[in-house]
């Protein structure tokens, strides 16, 4: 998918991702931000954090920057920031392929539904590995490929229509590890039939 073409799905996502989104992602949002153990000070980056599902569930003691391609998606991240008086938390409109930030200026990188929308999602990991500290943690919640091969058939059948909508489902879960170099500690699913991984990983540089 292209930028300008995940800019579009996006914006017309926007008034409604809440409404058909929130109830299916923010389980597995939630775990993941509620074990990754942030602690005070500790700078935090969002990519693509979109309307900002995951906001509230980051603690007032840490400092949060959300980035995302689209300003749609972002205004909703803003109303709730704004509405929920959540002052550690800035939002601004970044490409996750070219992060705006200097080297190692996080401590921890949040990436929810997002790796299997960029175009290129190892870019994405290379940028996230050089804004993160040396040692920080990456935790990553999203679809990969099924490892049963009947619904792998099934993925990649309907791999055209999931990127006319949003996101691709044919990454694979091995490759993304293996090339985004990131020391995987812990990968599960919440349940044991689930479409979602979540990964706890470490940034080794
Ligand atoms: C499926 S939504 C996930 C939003 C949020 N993280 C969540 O879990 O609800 C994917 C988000 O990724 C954003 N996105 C896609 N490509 C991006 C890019 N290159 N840079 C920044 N954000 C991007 C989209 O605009 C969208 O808000």
């Amino acid at each position: 998918m292209e930028l300008e073409s995940i800019k579009k799905i996006y914006a017309g996502y926007s008034n409604v991702y809440d409404v058909l989104f929130k109830g299916i992602f923010y389980p597995r949002i939630k775990h993941a931000i509620n074990y990754m153990d942030i602690r005070p000070g500790e700078r935090v980056l969002d990519v693509g954090v979109g309307t900002g599902l995951s906001l509230s569930e980051f603690p007032g003691y840490c400092k949060v920057v959300g980035i995302d391609l689209s300003t749609a998606m972002l205004r909703k991240a803003k109303d709730k920031i704004r509405k929920h008086g959540l002052g550690h938390i800035d939002v601004m409109s970044m490409d996750a392929m070219s992060i705006g930030f200097r080297d190692d200026s996080f401590d921890k990188v949040f990436i929810s539904h997002v790796v299997s929308v960029v175009p290129d999602p190892y870019k994405l990991m290379s940028e996230v590995r050089r804004v993160c500290k040396k040692g920080g943690q990456v935790v990553i919640v999203n679809h990969f490929k099924s490892s049963n091969k009947v619904v792998e058939v099934v993925e990649k059948l309907i791999n055209p229509v999931c990127k006319k909508i949003g996101w691709r489902s044919d990454l694979c879960l091995t490759e993304f590890i293996n090339r985004s170099g990131l020391n995987v500690r812990q990968k599960y699913m919440l349940k044991k039939l689930d479409f979602w991984h979540i990964l706890f990983a470490t940034n080794e540089k």
